[in-house]
C-alpha cells in the first residue's frame, strides 16, 4: 500500500516536473518596480526542440518564458503554453512553420515575438484568446501576404513589427488597416515595415490609423515621400531610393519628435524645410552619399538669430558628401546636446573655420576631418590650429595680382629700354617685326613717326 503511495506520489512528481529544474533554464524573479512584472522569469534558450512536448511546467507565477533558439517547429498545446500569469512569450529565432489552433492559452499575455521564424501564414483562430496582446513581433518570416497573417481580431494590439516579410507587393492591393478583416486595428501606435519590399505608399494608406505615433518604414523601394500622419512622433523613412525632400513633406507635423533620413538619395536639404517641426528634438541624416549641400535656412530663418526657437536637441550629418556648411547656422548648431558631423569631406578654409567653436565631445570629433585643401587631407578639425584654415580663392587672387603687376612693370621696362629715342635700333627691330602685317598697322605707323623725327 505504502509502495503504492510513493509510485503514485513519484508518477505524479514527475508529472508536474517544473522546468526550473531543468539544467537548461534558468528562472529567476527579476526586481523590477513595474507591479505588472511581479513574477518568475524563465529562461529557456537552447534548450531542445521538443521543449514544448515534455511535460513540463511553469513556476506559479511567471510573467516573462523565453523559448527562442531552441529549432522549434511546431507550436502546440503545451503546459508552457497554459499560464493566467504570463505576460510575455518569446519564441523567436526557432523554425517555426506551424502554429496549432489553442496552443496559446495565455489570457494575459501582452507581448509576443515570434520573428525569425519561418511562419507564411498564422490561422485567424490562433490568436483568438490573445485578447490582452499589445506587442507581437512577426520580423523575419516569410509571409507574403498581409492577409494570412490574420490579427485584425487583436483590439488591443498597438505595436507590431512585420519587417522582413516581402509583403511589399500584396500591400498595393489590400490597406493594412482594412477593416474588414485581416487589417490591424485603428488602436495601432506602432508600426514597422521595414524591408518588406513596398514600391510605393497608396494614398490614404494610414487614413485609419488615427493615434499612429511610430512608423518605420526604413529599407524600402520608396523613391517619394508620401502623405505622412500627422500624428507620428517617430518617423524614419531611412534606406529609400529617395531624391527630393521638400518642406512640404513636413509640414503639420507638430508631434513629430524624431526623424531619420539615413542613407537617402537627396542631394541637398533645402531652405525652410525643418522650419515646421516644433516638436522635433532628433535629426539623422546619415550615410546620404549624395548630399552636398545643407541649406543655411534648413531650420528656417529665425534659428540664426535667437537660439530660443531652436528646439532641436540632436543631429548628425555623418558619412554625407558636405563640404561646407554655412557660419550662419553657427548659433543654433551651437545649441544642440549632440552633433555629428564626422565622415563629411569638409573643405578647410577660412568659411569652415567657425566649426572649431562648436562644444563637440571627443567621439564627434575623431572623424571629424578635412578633405580639401590637399595639404591638410585627413587632418583632424579640432587639432589643426586655426591658421590652416585660409582661404585659397583670395590667396589665389593675391598671387595672381602679383604676377600681373609684376608683368606689366616689365613691359613698362621693356618698352622703355627699347624704343627710348636713344634706343632706335631696337625699336627697328620692332618695326621690321610688324611691318609688313596689316592686323598692326598702328605700331609701325607709330615707328615712322619716329623715323620722320629723326630726319
Ligand atoms: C523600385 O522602384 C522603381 C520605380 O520607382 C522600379 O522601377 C523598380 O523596379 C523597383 N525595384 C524593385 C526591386 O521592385
Ligand atoms: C549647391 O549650392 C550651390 C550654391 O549654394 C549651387 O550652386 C549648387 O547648384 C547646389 N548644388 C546642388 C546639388 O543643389
Amino acid at each position: 500500500m505504502l509502495v503504492h503511495i510513493l509510485l503514485l506520489a513519484l508518477i505524479a512528481q514527475v508529472k508536474t516536473t517544473s522546468i526550473c529544474d531543468r539544467k537548461l533554464c534558468v528562472c529567476w524573479v527579476k526586481n523590477v518596480q513595474n507591479e505588472d512584472y511581479q513574477g518568475e522569469n524563465v529562461q529557456c534558450s537552447y534548450a531542445d526542440a521538443d521543449i514544448l512536448q515534455s511535460n513540463y511546467e511553469l513556476p506559479d507565477i511567471v510573467n516573462s518564458l523565453d523559448l527562442s533558439s531552441n529549432k522549434i517547429e511546431k507550436v502546440q498545446s503545451s503546459a508552457l503554453l497554459d499560464s493566467t500569469t504570463l505576460i510575455e512569450l518569446l519564441l523567436h529565432d526557432n523554425a517555426i512553420t506551424t502554429i496549432e489552433i489553442n496552443s496559446f492559452q495565455l489570457p494575459e499575455l501582452k507581448r509576443l515575438d515570434l520573428s525569425g521564424n519561418l511562419l507564411d501564414h498564422i490561422h485567424r483562430e490562433v490568436f483568438r484568446d490573445l485578447t490582452k496582446l499589445e506587442y507581437l513581433n512577426l520580423a523575419n518570416n516569410r509571409f507574403t501576404t498581409f492577409t494570412k497573417m490574420n490579427f485584425h481580431h487583436l483590439s488591443n494590439l498597438n505595436d507590431v513589427i512585420l519587417d522582413n516579410n516581402n509583403i511589399g507587393p500584396s500591400l498595393k492591393g489590400t490597406n493594412l488597416f482594412d477593416r474588414s478583416g485581416s487589417g490591424l486595428t485603428n488602436k495601432i501606435k506602432s508600426l514597422s515595415i521595414s524591408g518588406i519590399n513596398l514600391n510605393t505608399v497608396p494614398d490614404n494608406f494610414f487614413v485609419d490609423a488615427y493615434d499612429i505615433s511610430t512608423l518605420i518604414i526604413s529599407n524600402n523601394n520608396i523613391s517619394d515621400v508620401f502623405e505622412i500622419p500627422f500624428t507620428l512622433k517617430h518617423l524614419d523613412l531611412s534606406d529609400n531610393p529617395i531624391r527630393d525632400i521638400s518642406g512640404e513633406d513636413f509640414t503639420d507635423l507638430i508631434a513629430l519628435q524624431e526623424l531619420n533620413l539615413d542613407n537617402l538619395l537627396i542631394k541637398e536639404v533645402p531652405d525652410y524645410i525643418f522650419e515646421h517641426l516644433p516638436s522635433l528634438r532628433k535629426l539623422t541624416l546619415e550615410r546620404n552619399n549624395n548630399l552636398v549641400n545643407f541649406s543655411k535656412l534648413a531650420f528656417g530663418r529665425d534659428v540664426l538669430d535667437d537660439p530660443a526657437e531652436f528646439k532641436l536637441e540632436r543631429l548628425s550629418l555623418k558619412g554625407s558628401r558636405l563640404t561646407r556648411l554655412d557660419e550662419a547656422l553657427a548659433v543654433p548648431l551651437g545649441e544642440l546636446t549632440e552633433l555629428d558631423l564626422q565622415g563629411n569631406p569638409w573643405k578647410c578654409d577660412c568659411n569652415f573655420v567657425w566649426v572649431k567653436t562648436l562644444q563637440l565631445s571627443d567621439q564627434s570629433t575623431q572623424h571629424l576631418r578635412c578633405d580639401k585643401p590637399t595639404p591638410l587631407f585627413n587632418a583632424k578639425v579640432f587639432d589643426l590650429h586655426e591658421k590652416y584654415f585660409t582661404c585659397e580663392i583670395r590667396h589665389r587672387g593675391f598671387e595672381i595680382a602679383i604676377v600681373v603687376i609684376c608683368a606689366t612693370l616689365g613691359i613698362v621696362a621693356m618698352w622703355v629700354f627699347l624704343c627710348l629715342p636713344t634706343r632706335k635700333t631696337g625699336c627697328g627691330f620692332l618695326k621690321n617685326m610688324y611691318g609688313p602685317s596689316t592686323a598692326y598697322s598702328v605700331l609701325p605707323m607709330a615707328a615712322s613717326f619716329h623715323n620722320d623725327v629723326e630726319r
